[in-house]
């Protein structure tokens, strides 16, 4: 997955260009290039490393001059970071320029049948049999270039293209990749993520599937891949302009984590109604979500998490059965779906390739799906039957907080939404458990005033090897999150571990001061997870507990305790998360490390 970026206009394009892709560097940070015409002329600079390397080298954009420009910042899938592996790539003559977001995979056969026909290849990449066949089928039209390409490749992108004979015009294409254009008085833009361009334009175009736009000087013009014109509505972005911004913070991240009281309210709030819940876009009927008999629950990474989450609360809820599913998996396993299945896929950024192919196998398969999604207009968003989406706002750091938080309160809602129509949520216990649902976002502010006790704790295990991570039913999912946070922004490797199973085998790697963290926030359980503290801790193992206000009981059993508001059991996963996001936070930074935009990693993955 990587970022692509495009202008055309009136103004310098370089410097434009360089800014967004400022925007996109969390799709992608090894390597960067720009690619910008000027006098009929195409002039290219690739750099690897950040973009900053780029921005260096180009003087922000000024040994680039010219108005019409194409930029990629770059996750390396075929072909190492390097200047030659980098975009743009480009024809022999240099007279025709490619960005491009995805994968072509039917690369090797289209390279060889290029390689026959006398092309040569300088790169290791995908992306370069496109700058061949462009210029193999460009006889002078632009469009019929490119759809005779579309035509040939396999796989998933959105390009960025320019042709030197065609000053005026960028091209773009999109399939299976996100793709946005834009428009202002100056000019016309592309990108892969709205924040790129926020800053000039908020009239924004989503591009569909298979789809070719023209930037024309200060207008934009559609085409089928066919290369009929299409008419598209233009949607107005409404988001704040800072949202896009770190305004202050030293990281997105820290940023992010304390957004969470405002995210948890925005995708709550909306749907509270006269003390109802109300979910409009669920499309369903209460005679509808009586009739479920299964919930499958599909996601990567964090959204994964939260579907474990969700396992534990629709069937104490609600009394569904729910299968949980790394999307991945559930792909490729020939996932046996029933009447009365319904199917929810969960994602932040609404493009994660392995999230959107088990959508598309759901729904292959009959079945509808309804997606949480962040992204407004993302492939999951479009292609899901039904969509709720997560008010977290743009979710700039790699390591998700804010969005994981909304997509927990967006389960909630549903949960309690089949509870009341299915008759397992009575009028007391919802009335109970609404008036904690609004009590989150104060309880969150007020663990977040204990960042500097977490910092302190944190400085201690800037040093640590191995960090281990144990809770039971909701505890357990809270762990896992918990401890993929530290792995991704710390790189301190961690294991995650239903605190029962630890003595199936996992004990034996405790040693004298490794540290367990033991979430225990339910009840039910406190005195199961006690059990398993007393026993690593008896191995040598320095136990922090993060826990319920009034356990006191746990500090018999723990090192250091971390206490979390009351609030019900179900919810606790949305309290339990902010120390261990905070603690990740802070060994990251402790250990110099790049806390926004962790090594190998990119926010949304894009590719298999
Ligand atoms: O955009 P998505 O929610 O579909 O992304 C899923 C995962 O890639 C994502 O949660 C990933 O695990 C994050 N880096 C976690 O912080």
């Amino acid at each position: 997955m990587c970022g692509i970026v495009g202008y055309i206009g009136s103004r310098e394009a370089a410097p434009i260009v360089l800014d967004g892709l400022s925007k996109l560097e969390y799709r992608g940070y090894d390597s960067a290039g720009l690619a910008i015409l000027n006098n009929g002329e195409i002039q290219i600079t690739k750099a690897v490393g950040r973009l900053k390397v780029l921005e260096n080298l180009t003087h922000g954009g000024e040994t680039m001059p010219g108005s019409a420009g194409i930029g990629h910042t770059r996750w390396a899938t075929h072909g190492a970071p390097s200047d030659m592996n980098s975009h743009p790539h480009f024809n022999k003559e240099g007279t025709i320029a490619v960005v491009h977001n995805g994968i072509i995979e039917n690369y090797i056969a289209l390279k060889k049948k290029m390689q026959d026909k006398g092309y040569e290849f300088v790169s290791e990449t995908d992306t370069e049999v496109l700058a061949h066949l462009l210029d193999y089928y460009y006889k002078g039209n632009p469009l019929e270039a490119i759809t005779k390409v579309l035509h040939r490749v396999e796989g998933s992108y959105a390009l960025g293209i320019l042709f030197a004979e065609h000053p005026g015009d960028i091209y773009a294409v999109r399939k299976d990749s996100p793709l946005i254009a834009g428009q202002n008085d100056d000019g016309c833009f592309i990108a892969s993520d709205v924040p790129a361009i926020l800053k000039y334009t908020r009239t924004v175009y989503y591009v569909d599937n298979q789809e070719v736009v023209r930037l024309s000087g200060d207008k934009l013009y559609f085409y089928s891949v066919d290369g009929e014109e299409l008419n598209k509505e233009a949607v107005t972005i409404d988001w704040d302009a800072n949202a896009a911004e770190k305004e202050g913070y030293e990281h997105f991240m820290l940023k992010e984590i304390y957004e969470q009281p405002k995210t948890v309210t925005d995708t709550v709030s909306p749907r509270v109604k006269n003390g109802e819940i109300v979910i409009e876009e669920l499309n369903m009927t209460d005679e509808e979500l009586q009739n479920i008999k299964r919930i499958h629950i599909v996601a990567c990474g964090s959204a994964y998490h939260t579907g474990v989450a969700a396992k534990y609360i629709f069937e104490g809820l609600v009394r569904i059965p729910v299968e949980v599913d790394v999307a991945s998996e559930f792909r490729y396993r020939s996932p046996i779906l029933q009447e009365g299945s319904m199917v929810i896929v969960i994602s932040q950024s609404g493009e994660t390739a392995d999230t959107l192919a088990a959508l598309r196998e759901a729904k292959k398969q009959g079945y509808k799906v309804l997606g949480i999604v962040n992204v407004v207009g993302s492939s999951i968003a479009r292609e899901a039957d039904n969509v709720m989406y997560t008010w977290a706002g743009p979710e700039i750091a790699v390591a998700t907080t804010k969005a994981y938080s909304a997509q927990l309160s967006a389960l909630y809602l549903l949960a309690m939404k089949l509870g009341r129509a299915r008759g397992t949520i009575g009028d007391e216990l919802f009335g109970e458990l609404l008036e904690d649902l609004r009590k989150l976002p104060n309880q969150i502010e007020l663990l977040l005033g204990q960042k500097q006790k977490i910092q302190r704790f944190a400085n201690r295990y800037v040093g640590a090897k191995d960090i281990f991570f144990v809770g039971r039913g909701i505890d357990y999912a809270i762990s896992l999150e918990g401890s993929l946070k530290l792995k991704e922004t710390s790189y301190v490797h961690s294991e995650a571990y239903p605190a029962g199973e630890l003595k199936h085998g996992p004990i034996s790697l405790i040693e004298d001061g490794t540290l367990v963290v033991a979430v225990s926030t339910q009840p039910m359980l406190y005195q199961k997870t006690i059990s398993n503290m007393v026993e690593v801790k008896a191995r040598g193992a320095f136990v922090m507990a993060v826990t319920c206000e009034g356990n006191k009981a746990i500090e018999k059993a723990a090192d250091y305790v971390l206490y979390i508001p009351e609030s019900n059991p179900y919810f606790a996963n949305s309290l339990a998360i902010i120390p261990l996001q905070l603690f990740s936070y802070y060994v990251a930074v402790g250990k110099g490390c790049d806390v926004d935009k962790p090594r190998n990693l990119a926010k949304s993955v894009t590719v298999e």
